[in-house]
């Protein structure tokens, strides 16, 4: 037997496109020849934070050599705007109606675009454009709101206040977390052309669907006629979740010029032109029993959105299944501002959600006198606590054991700032990591032709996290080929539909709809096969007929069989195909699934200086099945690092005085870098969650940041005795 594909460490099936510079990126299709004239749109973005626009001149710009158009609210046609909602975008979704009117809602706003033959003229002609305006102060932060808090979401079980009185311990903090950016290596670009009516988009997405019914909905137009492609994103990190308003400039561009239409976002574009982590409170009481177990947990959090859509994410899960405690009360109030719509990134949610509650529970530990990890297992649940059902899987003691195994948690002094190592106080912290398993239902199309060879296609994307590998190992497994001979294809919105890529949902339910599809395929040709009296498997029962290489034999006879290209020769076309995919059903209702983590840190905190230096981290992860160990560990590795940089240096800066990023670009708004990792690590128990998907994976790519950033402030806290509870920790807030 052919040892199966999926398992194993297989390199990306793409890798050699991406080093030689053939794989092409959102702005790069004209450069590979995909499209042809393509002129360059420069968006010039509004310079206060709130208020109208009195005038825009743009004689000058018009005037340049080169220059085709400059569009703004006084000469852009109307859109006919249809209000939708997308599978990612909270309601209305009006920040892509561009040029619409005078108003201004956010600081960096699109107010006009200057399209020209090169993008040197274009920039130049946008840098012309004078734009005069009746500015007001913006309102920006969370204790000065444009208006009243949306809405509260609340949740309650049982009788929080009756508990807290009569709890043994109690706490009451409150934590912060600053604004963060996505900032993908790749830029947010899009390329849009116009053939009549129809219309074909290069486009950043983690959605090619998205993006097209987004602007079906802005220009009034059927889905079917708009086309959108989008093979490969160079990192997005959930940016590419929504469709932003420079795909509609582009597209409307392209419609008034008549030519094909480039517009690439500069990187101080990027932090107003798409989302980010919204600045979260969370205020978190504990009361637990004299054994440490929790009584009742109090969550009052709020967190901002834009004052023309209301962005939520799932901050209330967490507090409700990840220990066991009986009565719960939680509120969750969203805050609008003039700031443009915050959106999902990187374990959104969970990430914020696990900071503020993990954090409480090692301050609960320090003052009810427990090791940080006996807290933990004294509050683990049987069964979701939140809603009673059985847990399909969850292994997080075996996380923590193996974890402070591993770490040498037992070797650590327990009473901080215990142990020092020169000027540098050492420390090391523990927290756990949480993510719901997300699945929604796919589709696939897979083909084996003449030559015997596969190709597989789904409307999904690859960010980063290795789909283009990991889809072809489960279609080489179904299809019983070797990885060689099988392509995988995504990132095109004619090919059968795919869920967002994102919510780490990508491999439980596009690879469960390739494995579901490729399996139909093969037992299509094994039925042909059995049927035709030219097969050497003719009459045998399809039960008894395995593929393995490529060749189809008897299982208890291999010497007995054919190849697919010796089956195909015979058949009309030399082409079978089978269309299917993957639909969840009630596990969804009767599991509780969630992958799992605990991670571990240490750093050495300067005494005289407040810097800290992150030495180690590790994360232990019960994540279902691990289709690729190589990518797996990109994936966490990845997920870590962007942990350390939300522990100590991710923080999007924002003028009060008018709503300015302050620090938009990466020399000012930090990420880690190599001096910043020097011993990431992550290890996964290896197991499969059958009740999860029909690949028992649980996703990975969001559960590899949760909990990093709580690790780090424990840590801190055990290597200096000082409790930080905001986020990013700084030098300041350690002198
Ligand atoms: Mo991720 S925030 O779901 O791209």
């Amino acid at each position: 037997m052919m040892r199966p594909a999926a398992g194993t460490p297989v390199s990306r099936v793409d890798g050699r496109l991406k080093v030689t510079g053939r794989a092409a990126y959102a702005a790069e299709h004209d450069a590979h020849g995909a499209v042809r004239d393509v002129v360059h749109g420069v968006i010039v973005t509004s310079t206060v934070g709130k208020g109208r626009i009195t005038a825009i001149d743009t004689a000058a710009a018009t005037g340049q050599p080169g220059v085709l158009a400059v569009i703004s609210h006084l000469n852009a046609p109307t859109l006919p705007y249809r209000p939708f909602r997308g599978v990612t975008d909270p309601p209305r979704g009006e920040h892509l109606r561009v040029f619409q009117d005078d108003r201004v809602r956010f600081f960096g706003q699109p107010v006009a675009v200057a399209v020209a033959e090169t993008l040197e003229a274009a920039q130049h002609a946008a840098s012309l454009v004078k734009v005069t305006y009746a500015a007001e102060r913006p309102a920006t932060g969370l204790d000065a709101p444009a208006g009243p808090p949306n809405q509260s979401e609340n949740y309650q079980r049982g009788n929080v206040d009756q508990a807290l009185a009569v709890a043994h311990t109690r706490i009451s903090r409150t934590y912060r977390l600053q604004r963060e950016h996505h900032n993908p290596m790749e830029p947010h670009a899009t390329i849009a052309h116009w053939d009549g009516d129809r219309l074909t988009v290069w486009d950043k997405t983690q959605m090619v669907l998205n993006t097209r019914a987004a602007l079906a909905s802005v220009f009034g137009i059927e889905q079917d006629a708009i086309r959108v492609i989008s093979p490969f994103v160079g990192g997005a990190f959930g940016s590419g979740l929504r469709t932003w308003p420079h795909v509609t400039v582009a597209a409307l561009a392209a419609r008034q010029v008549r030519r094909p239409v480039k517009v690439v976002l500069t990187r101080e574009q990027m932090y107003t032109g798409t989302g980010f982590r919204p600045v979260t409170e969370y205020k978190l009481t504990l009361g637990a029993d004299e054994r440490g177990r929790l009584t009742a947990t109090v969550h009052d959090i709020r967190a901002e959105t834009s004052a023309y859509e209301d962005y939520r994410e799932a901050l209330l899960t967490q507090g409700q299944m990840v220990y066991t405690t009986p009565n719960v009360r939680q509120s969750y109030r969203s805050i609008p501002l003039d700031v443009n719509t915050p959106t999902w990134m990187r374990g959104p949610g969970a990430a914020t959600a696990a900071y503020a509650i993990e954090c409480a529970m090692d301050e609960l530990a320090h003052e009810a006198g427990l090791d940080p990890i006996e807290l933990r297992l004294r509050n683990e649940p049987e069964r979701d606590p939140g809603t009673g059902v059985p847990f399909s899987t969850r292994r997080l003691r075996e996380c923590l054991r193996v974890g402070a195994r591993t770490i040498g948690w037992d070797d650590r002094n327990p009473g901080p700032r215990s142990t020092r190592d020169g000027n540098w106080l050492i420390g090391t912290g523990m927290a756990v990591a949480t993510y719901h398993t997300a699945r929604a239902p796919a589709q696939a199309l897979a083909r084996i032709g003449a030559d015997g060879t596969a190709t597989v296609q789904s409307a999904t994307s690859d960010m980063g996290p290795g789909t283009y590998t990991s889809m072809t190992q489960v279609a080489a497994d179904a299809l019983g080929l070797p990885v060689a001979k099988v392509r995988f294809q995504l990132g095109d919105s004619t090919m059968p539909p795919a869920p967002p890529h994102g919510g780490s949902m990508t491999m439980a339910s596009v690879g469960s709809a390739v494995a579901a599809t490729c399996d139909k395929l093969r037992k299509q040709a094994i039925a042909l096969a059995v049927a035709d009296p030219a097969s050497p498997l003719h009459g045998a029962s399809p039960d008894d007929v395995v593929v393995a290489g490529g060749h189809l034999h008897l299982r208890d006879d291999p010497g007995r069989g054919e190849t697919y290209r010796q089956l195909l020769a015979r058949t009309k076309d030399s082409l079978l195909e089978a269309r299917g995919g993957y639909q969840p059903g009630d596990e969804v209702e009767r599991y509780s699934t969630h992958a799992y983590g605990a991670v571990f840190a240490q750093v050495a905190v300067d005494e005289r200086l407040g810097l800290v230096r992150v030495r180690r981290v590790l994360g232990v992860y019960d994540a279902g099945r691990i289709i690729n160990p190589r990518l797996a560990h990109s994936q966490a590795i990845g997920g870590l690092v962007g942990g350390i940089g939300m522990a100590l240096l991710e923080h999007t800066v924002t003028d009060p005085r008018d709503g300015r990023i302050v620090n938009a670009n990466l020399a000012d708004y930090l990420v880690p870098t190599n001096a910043d990792v020097p011993d990431v690590n992550a290890i996964y128990l290896d197991g499969n969650d059958p009740e999860a998907d029909p690949l028992g994976v649980k996703g990975l790519a969001e559960v590899v940041i949760v909990g990093v950033a709580p690790a780090i402030a424990n840590a801190v806290f055990h290597a200096t005795g000082r409790r930080v509870r905001d986020l990013p920790i700084t030098i300041e807030a350690l002198l």
